[in-house]
C-alpha cells in the first residue's frame, strides 16, 4: 500500500476577499501536494474557509447582509480563484456545512466526556479581530496582538482545562523537535507555554453566529475550536458512515498543518492540547512561514494594501505567480511584493531562463534532427563539458529534492536554475548552430551529443520543476513527447532517461516575455481595485499589526490609520522634440542570431536572413548584402526590432528590422557585443 500524506492550509476567513497572501499560502501546500503525489504518495489537500464568529457575524453586518449571504458569497470566490488557479485541492470544507457542525460537536463530547470542560464565570477582554482571550486590562484596552481597542466580556462560559497540558505540551516540543518549524516559532511557543498556562473559555453566550454546544445550545463554541476540528471533520471525523470513519483512519493525524506565523499559538499550543484531551493523535508537523509584505506592511484588507492573484494570473499567468512567490521569499520569512520585481524574476527566471532553454533546444532538435531526439555520439564526439552537465545534474535532483523535502523552496529552485544557467553557457560555448551548418560525420555527432545532453538537463529541470509551475513543465513535457508529467515517478528520476529517438510534438514558447507594459496592467488593475474598495468600504480602519513580530508579540503598537491606496503616478512632462522612457520602452530590440544568410535574387542590396530570438526563428529581409557575405554571418549575434510591423520587401515577408549604423555614403555596419549576450536578451 502506498504511503499516505496529508496537508492542509489554514481555513480563511470569509470577512475578507482572497489576495496573494492567502493563496501564498495556497499555492505552497498545492506544490508539497503536487510533489507527493509525483513522489507516489496517496495524497489529500484540504483547504476551506473559516465561517463561524462574531467577526464575521459584525462583517456581514456592516455589509447589510445575513451571515449565510455573506459567508457563501465570500467562500464561493475564495473556491473559484483556486479553481481558476488549478489548485487541486481534495476538499474545501466550510465550517457552516453540517458535517463539519457534526464533528465539532463529536469532538467537544469527547474532551467533555474526558472531563477537561467545566463550567465557569469568565470575566475580561475580548479582541473581535483576532478572535482572541486577552490579557489587556480595562475597557477599551489595547489588544497585545495587533494593537485594536478590546471589547469587556462577563459571560457564563464553558472552559476548557488548559492548564492540565503544559507539561505533556513542553514534552511534545522537547521529544519531537519538528514538530513546529521553523525553530525561531519553536522557540517562542515555548517560552509562551513555559510562562504558564491558564484554562480557556470555549464558548460564548452573547452572540448566535456559531455552532451550538451540545446540551446546551444558549451558548456556541469558540471559534477557534470550531475553525481547528476542520482538520478533522473534513476527513469524517464524527460521521456515523463507515467510509468517512474508514477515511479518518486512514488520513489521520495529518502530515503537515501549513500556517503564517500569526496564527501560531491557535496551532501548537491549543490545537495539541484539544487533540490531546480527546485522545486522539497528533498532527505530525506544523509549519509557519512568514508574511508577504506590500509597500512594507503586512498584506491584509484591513490595511488596505492587498494585491489580488486574479490580476498577476491574468498578465503574466499562474505559473509566474506561484515561481515568484516561492523563489523570492525565503520560506519562513517575511517577504515583499512588487511588481517590478515579479515581472523582473519571470523575465530573467521564466521567458529568458527555462523558457529560452526549452525553445532553443527543442527548436535545434526540430530543425538539425527532424524533430527526433538525437543519439550522443560515440567517445569521440564527446567532450568533458558533456559529462560535467550530466554530474551536475545528477547533483541537482539529490540536492533540489533534500531541499523540496525541508521545505526550502527558494534555495531548490536556485538549486535547479543553476542547471538552467550550466546549459545556457554549455550551449552557448559549443555553438551547435555552427555545427549545424556543417555537413561532416563529426560535427553532426557533437551536435548530437549537444542538443541530447541539453535536451536531457532541460527534462530533468522540467520534472523538478513541475510541482512549482505546473502548467509550463506539463507543455514542455509534452512538447518533449514524455507524455503527461505529473505521473512521472519522481524518485526515479535520473541522468540518461531521455528516450533516444523519441518523436517532439510542436513546439511552442511557454513563457513569453513581458514588458513594461505588464507591470503598468497589473498596477492599473489593482489601482481600479482600490479605488472601488475605497469608495465601497463598509469596513472601519483598523491598526496595523506591528510587522515581523507575529501573535506572541506583548507590546501594543500604536493606533495610527492604514495607509491610503498609493497615488497613480502623473504622466511626466516630455520636452519638446525629446520621447519619454515610455516611448522608448515601445520599441522592443532584442539579441538574435543568424541560423540562415542567403542572397535574395534579382536585389542586389539584400539578403534573407533567419534569425533566432530564443522563443522563435524570424525571417528578416535586410539591406545589408553590399557589406556583409552571407556565409559570414551565420552564428553572429545581431540586433533586431522585434515588434516592427512586417513588411514585404521583393516579395518576401520582413519580420523584424536588423540594427545598424549607416555612416553618410559608407556602407552599413552591424549592431553587436563586445560580451557575450544570451540570445533573446532585450535592449533597453
Ligand atoms: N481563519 C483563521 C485560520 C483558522 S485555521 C484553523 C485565519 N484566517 S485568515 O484568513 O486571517 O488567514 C489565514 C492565513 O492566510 C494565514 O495564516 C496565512 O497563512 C495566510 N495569509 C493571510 N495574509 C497573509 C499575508 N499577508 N502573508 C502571508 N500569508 C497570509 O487566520
Amino acid at each position: 500500500m502506498s504511503r499516505k500524506f496529508y496537508i492542509t492550509t489554514p481555513i480563511y476567513y470569509v470577512n475578507a476577499r482572497p489576495h496573494i497572501g492567502h493563496a501564498y499560502t495556497t499555492i505552497a501546500c498545492d506544490t508539497i501536494a503536487r510533489r507527493q503525489r509525483m513522489l507516489g504518495a496517496d495524497t489529500f489537500f484540504l483547504t476551506g474557509t473559516d465561517e463561524h464568529g462574531q467577526k464575521i457575524e459584525r462583517a456581514a453586518q456592516a455589509a447589510g447582509k445575513n451571515p449565510e449571504e455573506l459567508t457563501t458569497e465570500v467562500s464561493s470566490a475564495f473556491r473559484a480563484l483556486w479553481d481558476r488557479m488549478g489548485l487541486t485541492y481534495d476538499d474545501f470544507i466550510r465550517t457552516t456545512s453540517e458535517r463539519h457542525k457534526r464533528g465539532v460537536q463529536a469532538l467537544w463530547r469527547r474532551i467533555r466526556d474526558n472531563g477537561y470542560i467545566y463550567k465557569g464565570t469568565y470575566t475580561g477582554q475580548y479582541c473581535v479581530f483576532d478572535e482572541l482571550y486577552v490579557d489587556a486590562v480595562g475597557p477599551g484596552a489595547p489588544c497585545p496582538e495587533c494593537g485594536r481597542p478590546t471589547e469587556t466580556v462577563h459571560e457564563e462560559n464553558y472552559f476548557f482545562k488548559l492548564s492540565a497540558f503544559a507539561d505533556k505540551l513542553l514534552r511534545l516540543y522537547t521529544e519531537q523537535a519538528d514538530f513546529i518549524r521553523p525553530e525561531t516559532r519553536r522557540n517562542e511557543v515555548m517560552s509562551f507555554v513555559r510562562s504558564g498556562l491558564r484554562d480557556l473559555s470555549i464558548s460564548r453566550s452573547t452572540f448566535k453566529w456559531g455552532v451550538p454546544v451540545p446540551d446546551d445550545p444558549k451558548h456556541v463554541i469558540y471559534v477557534w475550536l470550531d475553525a481547528l476540528s476542520n482538520y478533522i471533520t473534513a476527513i469524517g471525523y464524527g460521521s456515523p458512515e463507515k467510509a468517512d470513519q474508514q477515511k479518518f483512519e486512514k488520513y489521520w493525524p495529518a502530515d503537515l498543518h501549513m500556517i503564517g506565523k500569526e496564527i501560531v499559538r491557535f496551532h501548537c499550543v491549543y490545537w495539541p492540547a484539544f487533540l490531546m484531551a480527546a485522545g486522539l493523535p497528533l498532527p505530525k508537523g506544523i509549519v509557519a512561514h512568514g508574511w508577504l509584505l506590500f509597500e512594507e506592511n503586512k498584506m491584509s484588507k484591513s490595511r488596505g494594501n492587498i494585491v489580488r492573484a486574479e490580476t498577476i494570473v491574468d498578465v503574466l499567468g499562474v505559473d509566474a505567480l506561484r515561481y515568484f512567490l516561492l523563489r523570492e521569499i525565503v520560506f519562513g520569512q517575511d517577504g515583499s511584493f512588487s511588481f517590478d520585481a515579479l515581472v523582473q524574476r519571470y523575465n530573467a527566471d521564466l521567458a529568458n531562463g527555462l523558457g529560452n532553454l526549452a525553445s532553443r533546444t527543442l527548436t535545434m532538435i526540430t530543425r538539425y534532427f527532424r524533430g527526433e531526439v538525437p543519439y550522443p555520439s560515440s567517445q569521440a564526439a564527446r567532450t568533458p563539458a558533456d559529462g560535467a552537465i550530466a554530474e551536475l545534474a545528477t547533483r541537482a535532483i539529490a540536492e533540489c529534492s533534500a531541499l523540496f523535502e525541508q521545505y526550502q523552496f527558494s534555495r531548490a529552485l536556485e538549486t535547479a536554475w543553476g542547471l538552467v544557467a550550466a546549459v545556457d553557457k554549455y550551449i552557448v560555448e559549443n555553438e551547435p548552430w555552427a555545427l549545424g551548418e556543417k555537413q561532416d560525420q563529426h560535427s553532426l555527432a557533437r551536435l548530437a551529443t549537444i542538443l541530447y545532453t541539453s535536451a536531457e538537463a532541460l527534462r530533468i529541470v522540467t520534472a523538478l520543476a513541475h510541482p512549482v509551475i505546473p502548467d509550463a513543465t506539463a507543455k514542455i513535457w509534452a512538447q518533449m513527447g514524455l507524455g503527461e508529467i505529473k505521473k512521472f515517478p519522481l524518485a526515479e528520476l535520473k541522468w540518461g532517461q531521455l528516450p533516444l529517438g523519441i518523436k517532439l510534438g510542436s513546439v511552442q514558447a511557454v513563457f513569453p516575455r513581458a514588458d513594461k507594459s505588464a507591470i503598468e496592467r497589473m498596477q492599473s488593475m489593482e489601482e481600479q481595485q482600490r479605488s472601488a474598495a475605497v469608495a465601497g468600504a463598509t469596513e472601519a480602519q483598523a491598526a496595523p499589526k506591528p510587522a515581523g513580530t507575529g501573535q506572541f508579540a506583548t507590546q501594543a503598537a500604536p493606533t495610527t490609520a492604514a495607509p491610503p491606496a498609493a497615488p497613480s503616478k502623473a504622466a511626466a512632462a516630455v520636452p519638446d522634440g525629446k520621447i519619454s522612457i515610455d516611448d522608448f520602452a515601445k520599441v522592443e530590440l532584442r539579441v538574435g542570431q543568424v541560423k540562415l544568410a542567403e542572397r535574395v535574387k534579382g536585389a542586389d542590396k539584400l539578403l534573407r536572413l533567419e534569425v533566432d530570438l530564443g522563443t522563435e526563428v524570424r525571417q528578416v529581409v535586410a539591406g545589408i548584402a553590399e557589406a556583409y557575405a552571407p556565409e559570414l554571418l551565420v552564428g553572429r549575434k545581431v540586433v533586431i526590432v522585434v515588434n516592427l510591423a512586417p513588411r514585404k520587401l521583393r516579395g518576401l515577408e520582413s519580420n523584424g528590422m536588423i540594427v545598424a549604423a549607416s555612416p553618410d555614403g559608407g556602407k552599413p555596419v552591424l549592431c553587436g557585443f563586445l560580451e557575450d549576450v544570451p540570445v533573446g536578451t532585450r535592449l533597453k
